[in-house]
C-alpha cells in the first residue's frame, strides 16, 4: 500500500511542479491568498477604509419579529419520516442491532438517541466491520472510499468501525482518525467519546496543538484523533505513537486532506509510517473528479460508496442569492432577513479575517450576539468561542473557511455566504460551497442558504456553482420583508 501512495504522489507532484512555479508568480503579481497550516486563505488588505456609520437601529425590529413568530423547524418526528423514504440519504433498510455491534456500543448509539442508521452507515459498517481487519501483508484489508451528504451521520460511521475494531486489552494505540481541524477532531473526539460511554476499557488521546506530553512517554490510549501536524510529530518525531501498530487509519474530509492544496504532505508522510496491511477510512461529502481519481490510487483495492453528482446537494437546504453592490449593501441586506425571520443560529462564511472582523464588528453594533472565529487565532479561544456557540450563547458565528466543513450545530438553521468560496485561482469552489452550506439542514433538518452576490463576477461564480450542481439557485429580494418570510416557511 505504501508503495503504490507513494508512486501516485511522486507522479502527481512532478506534475504539479511544471505548474508551480508560474503560480507562485502569478500570487506575488495579485496578492491572492495563501494557503494557510490549515487549509483557510489568509487576509488579504482589501484597502479601502470604511467609516464606521450609524446604521439604522433595526435590532428592535428584529427582536419584535423573534417574538411574534417562531419558526424553528426540527421534530424528531420528521426525521422518522426521512428514514422511511427510500430516496432519503437518511434511509435504511436495517436496524443498528443487524449491523452487529457490540453491545456496549449498541447502548452507546441508544444512548445518544439513534434510533436508526443512516444510508451510509448501514452500507459503510457492514464493509468496515468485515473481519479480518489484519490481513496478512501482500492482501489488503477492507479499505473504504465514501461518499455521503452533509449532515449525514459519516461520524458515527467510522467511529463506531473504529470502537468495534480496537483490543481494549491491548494498551498501545490501534486506531488513528485524523481530521484538517483542531475544532473538528474535539468534536469528532467528543463523539468517540459518547459513544464508548459503555465501553470504558477503550481510551481516547488527542492529537492536537496545544496537548503536551512528556518527551519519551508512549501513549496508551488505543484510539488517536488530531489534526495531521501533530499526529505526524507524535508519530515520527516524538515517537508517542508506534504507528506499526496502527490497525485502521481513518481520514475524515479525506478529499481534502489528500489534495495538493490541502493537508497531503503530512497525510501520506502519516500514512508512510503505518503498516502495510492497515485499513484505510476514506469519508467526505465532496470530492472533486481528480481527487476522487487520485484517492482510488492510494487506496488499495477500495469498497467505494459514491454520489452522483445530482444526489450531491440535500433538498432540504434551500438556497438563494441575494443581489447587491459592496458589502455595505450585503450588511444591510443580512440586517433585513434578521429582520424578517426568526433565525435560531447562523454562520456567516467571509473569504477574509480582516472581512469577518469587521462584519462581527457591525453585526454586534446591531445589537446581535456574534462569535468571530478564523484561523489565527489561540487553541484555546477557538474551543471556548465553538463551545459558546454550540451552547447557544452566541447566535451568530462569523467565520473563514476554518469552520465550513464538518462541523456540527443542530441549531444552525442559516448559513449565509457573505463572499462566495473561491480558490486560489479566483475560480468557484464547489466543494466548500457544498461544506459551507451543509452546516445548516443536519441530519434532515430543514436549513436556508443565503449567497451575497457583490458584482459581475461574483454572479458568474454563482452562476457557476448552480450549473456544477445543477441546482436552482433563487434569487431573493432582501428589501421585501413578505417575500424572506416566505422563504422560511
Ligand atoms: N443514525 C442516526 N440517527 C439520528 N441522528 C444521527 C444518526 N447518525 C448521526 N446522527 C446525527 O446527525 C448529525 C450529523 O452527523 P455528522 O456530523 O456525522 O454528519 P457528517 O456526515 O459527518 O456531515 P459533514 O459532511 O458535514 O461532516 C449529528 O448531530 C449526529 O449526532
Ligand atoms: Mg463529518
Amino acid at each position: 500500500m505504501a508503495e503504490s501512495w507513494a508512486l501516485a504522489v511522486d507522479e502527481q507532484e512532478a506534475a504539479a511542479e511544471s505548474l508551480g512555479g508560474l503560480q507562485i508568480k502569478e500570487k506575488e503579481k495579485e496578492e491572492k491568498p495563501k494557503a494557510e497550516a490549515n487549509g483557510t486563505a489568509k487576509p488579504e488588505e482589501e484597502g479601502e477604509k470604511q467609516d464606521e456609520e450609524d446604521k439604522e437601529d433595526k435590532a428592535a425590529q428584529s427582536l419584535l419579529n423573534k417574538l411574534i413568530r417562531s419558526n424553528l423547524v426540527n421534530t424528531t418526528n420528521q426525521v422518522e419520516v426521512l428514514q422511511r423514504d427510500p430516496n432519503s440519504p437518511l434511509y435504511s433498510v436495517k436496524s443498528f442491532e443487524e449491523l452487529r455491534l457490540k453491545p456496549q456500543l449498541l447502548q452507546g448509539v441508544y444512548a445518544m438517541g439513534f434510533n436508526r442508521p443512516s444510508k451510509i452507515q448501514e452500507n459503510a459498517l457492514p464493509m468496515m466491520l468485515a473481519e479480518p481487519v489484519c490481513v496478512p501483508s501482500g492482501s489488503s484489508p477492507q479499505n473504504l472510499i465514501a461518499q455521503s451528504q452533509s449532515g449525514t451521520g459519516k461520524t458515527a460511521a467510522f467511529v463506531l468501525a473504529m470502537l468495534s475494531h480496537v483490543d481494549a486489552s491491548r494498551k498501545w494505540p490501534q486506531c488513528l482518525c485524523v481530521s484538517p481541524t483542531y475544532e473538528l477532531a474535539l468534536q469528532t473526539g467528543k463523539v468517540i467519546e459518547q459513544m464508548g460511554t459503555f465501553y470504558p476499557e477503550v481510551k481516547l488521546a488527542y492529537a492536537i496543538r496545544g496537548n503536551k506530553l512528556d518527551r519519551g512517554m508512549k501513549i496508551q490510549e488505543q484510539i488517536v484523533i488530531g489534526t495531521p501536524g501533530t499526529v505526524l510529530d507524535w508519530c515520527a518525531k516524538l515517537r508517542f505513537i508506534d504507528p506499526k501498530k496502527i490497525m485502521v487509519f481513518v481520514l475524515d474530509e479525506a478529499d481534502v486532506m489528500i489534495a495538493t492544496q490541502g493537508h497531503q504532505d503530512q497525510s501520506i508522510r502519516i500514512q508512510r509510517l503505518l503498516p502495510q496491511n492497515c485499513q484505510m477510512l476514506l469519508f467526505s461529502a465532496t470530492f472533486e473528479d481528480s481527487v476522487w481519481r487520485f484517492a482510488q490510487r492510494i487506496v488499495p483495492d477500495p469498497n467505494i460508496i459514491k454520489l452522483k453528482r445530482e444526489e450531491e446537494t440535500l433538498d432540504t437546504i434551500k438556497q438563494y442569492y441575494v443581489l447587491c453592490n459592496c458589502k455595505e449593501e450585503k450588511f444591510t441586506a443580512l440586517c433585513n432577513i434578521y429582520g424578517a425571520i426568526t433565525i435560531a443560529q447562523a454562520m456567516i462564511f467571509c473569504h477574509t479575517r480582516k472581512t469577518a472582523g469587521w462584519l462581527a464588528g457591525e453585526l454586534s453594533r446591531e445589537g446581535h450576539q456574534v462569535a468571530l472565529l478564523s484561523g489565527e487565532m489561540m487553541v484555546e479561544q477557538r474551543a471556548a468561542v465553538i463551545d459558546r456557540f454550540r451552547d447557544g450563547k452566541e447566535k451568530v458565528l462569523v467565520t473563514t473557511n476554518v469552520c465550513a466543513r464538518g462541523i456540527d450545530v443542530e441549531q444552525v438553521s442559516v448559513v449565509i455566504n457573505f463572499d462566495l468560496p473561491v480558490d486560489r485561482d479566483g475560480n468557484p469552489d464547489n466543494e466548500t460551497y457544498l461544506h459551507r452550506i451543509g452546516r445548516t439542514g443536519r441530519f434532515g433538518k430543514r436549513g436556508l442558504a443565503v449567497n451575497m452576490v457583490d458584482s459581475k463576477h461574483s454572479m458568474n461564480i454563482l452562476n457557476r456553482i448552480q450549473d456544477h450542481f445543477n441546482k436552482k439557485i433563487e434569487k431573493l429580494n432582501t428589501d421585501d420583508l413578505d417575500e424572506i418570510e416566505k422563504i422560511a416557511n
